[in-house]
């Protein structure tokens, strides 16, 4: 027997408690064992496995994301550039007329080019030459990287967290992911810089659909600590994870990208085949985490799994490497993509890694 525990008393609005309540019992044989949970003051709904073996969760999540209009429509501008780029006919001038348009993206990216996460020995004068140096894909993911980057503004609603701690954890995941790469010496470090940018934008959609169930699972999480996802799960019926594999889905994005936003709190979840991103941005969001980099998930202690440090190949020299490295990186990308500077509170034990 699994419970589900949805609480009448967690500030759901009127509209929002029963929808989330008949979807997780409609068709399910699900019964109510008792209301007056004595943690939740809710209900607790008890399903046979089986049963929860049939909840659709992607369908609620889904629907979630349909009834989060801002959060659901990607910027215009991304949406063309994956155009673009996802058509085998497509041409570097296509891309380029794309980003020549819209000014501020154009020189962002050329900030992003000519910064310390590239190392370039010349500077970048020009997006045809970013492109011709670095390749049309990774100017496509810093390209769609930083035209993203403003779904983090606005308030939270939530008392003690803002969106920013989101986001300076997100730089935090992106630089790390990359610098995995290239300790590795792999190519794709744009598209692991891309990948762990916006591994958390499910958090986006529960602030904007859930807000006030994700102030519950902040505010226990704080206090109590634990495992966040399943808090996530517990409070909302689903976890971060969840909803950020269904936008990245719904916004086409490639699979490498949504497999790492639905599985990079448990990559090992995934086949061999496909865990090599994920891994890695689980990875950097567990070192960045040591260096409590904004909004962090998992305590500073943390062990990194050790079946991902042999997969990865990481050594104990490769990982000091990227302690060593994330900071300065943080710093410089913070600073690019026109965001306030990270607070790093914390020192990396590089023993640890
Ligand atoms: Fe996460």
């Amino acid at each position: 027997m699994v419970f589900l525990v949805i609480s009448p008393f967690m500030p759901l609005k009127s509209t929002q408690r029963p929808m989330v309540q008949s979807r997780y019992t409609q068709g399910l044989n699900a019964k109510l064992i008792r209301v007056g949970n004595p943690k939740t003051t809710g209900m607790v709904i008890g399903m046979t496995q089986s049963s929860l073996a049939e909840v659709d969760s992607m369908k609620f999540v889904e629907s979630v994301i349909a009834e989060s209009p801002d959060i659901a429509t990607m910027p215009e501008v991304t949406v063309k550039i994956i155009d673009i780029v996802e058509n085998p006919k497509s041409k570097m001038e296509d891309l380029h007329d794309v980003i020549r348009n819209d000014p501020a993206l154009s020189a962002r990216i050329l900030k992003v080019v000519n910064s310390a996460l590239y190392g370039l020995p010349a500077s970048v004068a020009n997006i045809d030459r970013a492109i011709v140096l670095l390749g049309l894909s990774a100017v496509k993911n810093i390209a769609i990287a930083t035209s993203m980057t403003h779904l983090f503004n606005g308030q939270s609603g939530i008392a003690g967290f803002s969106l920013n701690d989101i986001w300076r954890h997100s730089v935090g995941m992106g630089v790390g992911a990359k610098l995995v790469y290239s300790s590795r010496k792999r190519p794709g470090g744009d598209e692991a810089f891309l990948a762990g940018l916006i591994a958390d934008l499910g958090m986006l959609i529960e602030r904007q659909a859930l807000g006030q169930q994700m102030a519950e699972v902040i505010q226990h999480f704080l206090e109590d600590g634990g495992d966040y996802c399943a808090l996530e799960q517990e409070y909302m019926g689903a976890n971060h994870q969840q909803f950020g594999l269904a936008i990245t889905k719904q916004w086409r994005f490639p699979d490498a990208i949504c497999k790492t936003n639905g599985y990079h709190h448990d990559p090992l979840s995934l086949p061999v085949k496909d865990r090599e991103l994920p891994m890695s941005v689980y990875l950097a969001d567990v070192l960045a985490c040591r260096l409590q980099v904004g909004f962090c998930t998992m305590p500073a202690d943390q062990p990194i799994e050790q079946e991902v440090i042999n997969e990865l190949g990481m050594t104990d020299g490769m990982l000091a490497s990227i302690c060593d490295q994330m900071p300065e990186h943080i710093r410089a990308a913070e600073a690019i993509l026109n965001r306030p500077e990270p607070k790093i509170i914390g020192r990396l034990d590089h023993m640890a890694c």
